[in-house]
């Protein structure tokens, strides 16, 4: 029998991984020009980290099981808690704002489709301890920085953002509780995905709002931008307030180079539970995929976890939606695999030399590949060529009899003979 890999994990052969470490790479360059630290924790967690920090939808989707010590334990479906219970462990010892990233594989038990996986490398990235909307902007900026180092446009993408607080001021959760709110968040999360009149009939079965109240809620959603609410809402302090606040965050993202890829947008409010000011996802700009990233501001996090007081602000963005994308705009880099020098043999007396000079230019940084077992020359030339080797070193008899060896530049074909001593020592 043919063994498969489980519906929804991925077999990473050479060309999948480069367009992962393609992807990865430049997630880890770009943390580091923010000046983000890396760190990690364990895949495996214990199974009450998610019950109630992340929300149902998460909580429905987790690998848990019983460990053999009868812990109840869960593969991480995503990031935050762990870095939020991590950060509550030693928060009086780290240096504020902190600023930290980390490019763990998530498992969720999801129905997999198009952009929809039960595994997946997700890049987090949060600042605890800042409440400062230059946090939020940052955050985001590093988002957006990432996917224009991998070539995507203002034209290819779009992170939509809001505020819970703003949402909340407008009047939804009012005479509800946290519970209710909740509901009423993850109603709305779909309501660009389903009929209104579903997300409606959801407002009043599941969330347990009235009728004439869910109508209210709904009419919140016509205003497309700040203008508009402001004209409408205008004589509210506190709703001027969070206008205000949103208004600087999208000043500040166009300064820092990111207008074109940011738009208000009042039905974004997430789906995870935790999630309490700011909140954004990325798209594609022609609406073909699911979300790219997603992420917010969650002050109460920590406090609930750790029991420690810290706003935090951050997000995951996957590699299975971003990796559809740049396959389609042609932004994936041709997988081709690459060597400085093919060592060739004539006949099988010269592979002591051929070996002794392998060594010498890999302990000085070159990628040195060579024939295994003995074969003719014209079929090691194709080898070469098929791995991608740049330069090749022809060990003949004669030519060593000589002392020489003969160098070709694989691309131009140029080919001339050059001392032995030359590859065994000094520079190549
Ligand atoms: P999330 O929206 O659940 O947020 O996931 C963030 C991103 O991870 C999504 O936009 C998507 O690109 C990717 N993703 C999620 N689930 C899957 C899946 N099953 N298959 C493929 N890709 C997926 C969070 O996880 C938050 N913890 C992010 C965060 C960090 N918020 C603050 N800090």
């Amino acid at each position: 029998m043919l063994h498969k890999a489980l519906p929804g994990f991925r077999d990473f052969y050479p060309p999948e991984f480069a367009v992962r470490s393609h992807i990865t790479g430049v997630w880890r360059e770009i943390a580091h020009r923010f000046g983000f630290e890396e760190y990690d924790g364990p895949p495996l967690e214990a199974l009450e980290l998610y019950v109630e920090k992340s929300g149902e939808e998460i909580v429905g989707q987790l690998y848990n099981f019983v460990d053999k010590g009868e812990r109840a334990v869960a593969l991480r479906p995503e990031m935050t808690p762990t870095l939020a219970r991590r950060v509550a462990a030693r928060a009086a010892g780290l240096r504020k704002p902190i600023r930290w990233f980390s490019v763990p594989q998530l498992f969720r038990y999801e129905r997999t489709q198009r952009g929809r996986l039960r595994e997946h490398f997700q890049w987090n990235v949060d600042i605890l301890g800042e409440e400062a909307v230059a946090a939020d902007a940052e955050v985001l900026a590093v988002a957006l920085a990432a996917l224009q180092a991998l070539g995507l446009t203002g034209d290819d993408v779009v992170a939509r953002y809001n505020d819970r607080r703003l949402l909340e001021r407008l009047g939804l959760g009012a005479g509800g509780g946290a519970d209710r709110l909740l509901a009423t968040y993850l109603a709305i999360d779909k309501l660009t995905r389903e009929p209104r009149e579903v997300i409606r009939d959801r407002l009043v079965s599941v969330a347990g709002i009235g009728a004439t109240v869910a109508d209210a809620v709904l009419a919140i959603f016509q205003y497309r931008d700040l203008a508009e609410l402001r004209l409408a809402f205008g004589k509210s302090e506190s709703v001027l307030r969070e206008l205000d606040r949103l208004e600087a965050y999208g000043a500040q993202l166009a300064r820092l180079g990111f207008g074109a890829y940011t738009a208000f947008d009042p039905t974004i409010v997430r789906g995870l539970a935790y999630y309490t000011g700011t909140v954004f996802e990325i798209f594609d700009r022609r609406g073909e995929l699911r979300a790219i990233c997603g992420g917010g501001r969650y002050d109460n996090l920590l406090r609930n976890i750790g029991a420690v007081s810290l706003p935090a602000v951050g997000f995951g963005m996957g590699d299975v939606v971003l990796g559809e994308l740049l396959a389609e705009r042609g932004l994936l880099p041709a997988h081709r695999p690459r060597a400085d020098y093919y060592l060739i043999a004539v006949t099988e007396a010269e592979r002591p030399v051929l070996l002794q000079v392998a060594g010498a230019l890999r302990a000085r940084g070159a990628a040195v590949l060579y024939g295994l077992k003995h074969a003719n020359v014209g079929k090691q030339f194709k080898d070469a060529d098929a791995r991608g080797a740049r330069e090749v070193l022809v060990f003949g008899p004669e030519e060593l009899a000589a002392g020489q060896v003969v160098h070709r530049v694989m691309g131009t074909g140029e080919e001339r003979r050059t001392p032995l001593s030359e590859w065994l020592g000094g520079g190549a």
